[in-house]
């Protein structure tokens, strides 16, 4: 392709990076957004612009007529604002696509304000005349590598609040390869919603040991109440509303209600998801 047929915003970020990188792989012309241009990554095919979400003016350059666009921003009390602006400009301008990232967990009527988020942003695009197609993946493989890795290597312990209950975790690369494949081939994936899981659904007691087999070293899982959990993030300095997003997410895997495994991974890669295990192996060094 040679004209910029497409416009990914939250480029530099952890699932943008990702999606960026296969883009200029493939020779895609891409205009990538970030806010500050210092944080461009220099790659082929691709061209930086500068704009800021909030900023409706700023953003008038990123989008043209025809494009498609993968619309990404991180979890913040001004989602809705933000990405409710992309979606003004793109439509203002007949952008032919949005492949939006929403979550696994989007619900309008959710009370936790994450998932009510990508809900209302997930209505604007419904209510408005663009094509789109709605990821909602599931929890990252990712996450694992924040404070979950710290207190293994400091203290060899998990502290989660799920009980025995599973989720099927998504290594965020299959994310960003589905991602792809929808922007360069959108037409076939017009008005779908696909909910993105790793291949099986596993128990932090399960990772737990899939980390002690592939360091050689025994890792305890500490299953929390839900009131220490909220204390250990307020005394991390986490805002409520981000405690209250964790503490749901929690609560629906310990009930139960998050061990569910979809197939749209496979299905649109021909390939089967990611899996724990890789995952771990793959990142071992960082448990250690
Ligand atoms: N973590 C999970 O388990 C999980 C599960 C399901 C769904 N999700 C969803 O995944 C999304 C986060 O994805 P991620 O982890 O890839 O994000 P991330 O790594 O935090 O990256 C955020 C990106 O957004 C850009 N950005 C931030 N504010 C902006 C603004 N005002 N204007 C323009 N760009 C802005 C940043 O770019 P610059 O800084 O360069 O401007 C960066 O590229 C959230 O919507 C979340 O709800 C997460």
């Amino acid at each position: 392709m040679s004209q910029t047929t497409i416009t990914l915003f939250g480029a530099t970020g952890k699932i943008g990076i990702e999606v960026l990188q296969l883009l200029s792989d493939a020779k895609v012309s891409t205009r990538a957004v970030t806010r500050n241009i210092q944080k461009a990554v220099s790659l082929p095919y691709i061209n930086w612009v500068e704009a800021d979400m909030n900023d409706p003016v700023s953003l008038e350059p990123t989008i043209d007529a025809g494009q498609c666009l993968f619309l990404l921003s991180p979890m913040s009390e001004h989602m809705v604002r933000q990405q409710i602006n992309v979606i003004e400009v793109a439509r203002r301008k007949a952008a032919a696509h949005i492949v939006k990232l929403s979550s696994g967990a989007v619900d309008v009527n959710a009370s936790q304000p994450i998932a009510r988020a990508h809900g209302q942003i997930e209505a604007a695009l419904h209510h408005s005349d663009l094509n789109w197609t709605m990821l909602r993946p599931n929890g990252f493989m990712q996450n694992w590598l924040g404070e979950l890795a710290h207190t293994v290597r400091h203290e060899r312990t998990i502290y989660e609040t799920t009980g025995d209950g599973k989720r099927a975790f998504i290594d965020l690369r299959d994310i960003a390869a589905v991602a792809y494949t929808i922007l360069t081939q959108p037409r076939e994936h017009r008005h779908k919603a696909y909910f993105l899981t790793g291949g099986e659904a596993v128990s932090y007691r399960q990772l737990a040991s899939c980390i002690a087999r592939t360091i050689g070293q025994p890792v305890t899982y500490i299953d929390l109440e839900p009131d220490q959990a909220r204390q250990r993030m307020a005394q991390k300095g986490m805002p409520s509303w981000l405690i209250d997003t964790v503490l749901a997410y929690a609560q629906e895997q310990r009930n139960g209600q998050a061990d569910v495994v979809s197939d749209a991974v496979p299905l649109i890669l021909a390939k089967p998801a990611r899996t724990m295990e890789a995952f771990i192996a793959e990142h071992a060094r960082q448990f250690v």
